[in-house]
């Protein structure tokens, strides 16, 4: 894997976001895996500056979003839909119809991840997929498990993960449950991007990079693939050993 550590939030959000950039730039159709949570903010704030400069247009790109609550609205504002629409899709030109989510409504979740199989693999396979990892080395809602997990599917979220992301839900409870890609999904990207940033991130950065590969840490089947770049603030770097 290609680490580096970058002086700051800023710093990794305009290197991961121009990487973005260079590609639609040279695919204007990429296939785009995108992702929810605070780490990938800045980077989509990179994609809406360039985009406002002129200097890339997304609206060829398709994108596919990694996972998405269960029992919960499309429309509601927590939902990865809404944070989406708010934080990238709303601020550049990409187009409602290349958009893609895994339905946490659905009422057959089998059917639900064959679809997105489906249309990833009828879209080309994603040429680029951005992670973050949770605290406990999650990556989408792959939670630490006994298996690594193949397609997308319903998982129940970990009492860490809850407390994580339980504080944006202001209005109603946290949802328990979410459709995930699974890990095998995620690996079949061509190239990945992972960034974390804080020292809150420091123990499962180590035990992606340094552990054995283990369900355990699902970030760890990242050292399976060979063109993963990982971008770090020095917190999150802090217990490294080189
Ligand atoms: P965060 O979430 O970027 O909000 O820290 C990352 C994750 O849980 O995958």
């Amino acid at each position: 894997m290609n680490v580096h550590v970058l002086e700051n939030e800023e710093a990794i959000g305009q290197a991961a976001g121009d990487l973005f950039c260079a590609l639609v730039r040279q695919k204007p159709a990429a296939v785009l895996g995108l992702a929810t949570g605070i780490s990938p903010v800045p980077s989509y704030r990179r994609m809406i500056a360039q985009y406002a400069a002129g200097k890339v247009s997304f609206a060829q790109a398709i994108t596919f979003n990694l996972d998405e609550y269960c029992d919960l609205p499309r429309e509601h504002k927590n939902s990865f839909f809404s944070f989406m629409q708010r934080e990238l899709f709303s601020q550049t030109d990409f187009l409602p119809e290349h958009i893609n989510f895994l339905d946490g409504n659905t009422a057959d979740e089998f059917a639900e991840s064959e679809r997105y199989r489906l249309a990833i693999e009828a879209a080309g396979g994603i040429d680029l997929q951005l992670l973050g990892i949770g605290r406990n080395g999650h990556i989408g809602f792959n939670e630490p498990a006994e298996n690594f997990t193949v397609e997308a599917y319903k998982t129940a979220l970990t009492a860490s993960t809850i407390a994580a992301n339980s504080l944006y839900f202001d209005d109603i409870p946290m949802p328990h449950y979410a459709m995930t890609m699974g890990v095998d999904s995620i690996l079949r990207a061509k190239r990945l991007i992972l960034i974390a940033t804080g020292s809150s991130k420091a123990d499962a950065v180590k035990a992606m990079l340094e552990g054995e590969v283990t369900p355990r840490c699902p970030a760890s089947a990242l050292r399976r693939h060979t063109d993963v770049t990982v971008y770090l603030d020095p917190a999150a770097a802090a217990l490294l050993r080189k």
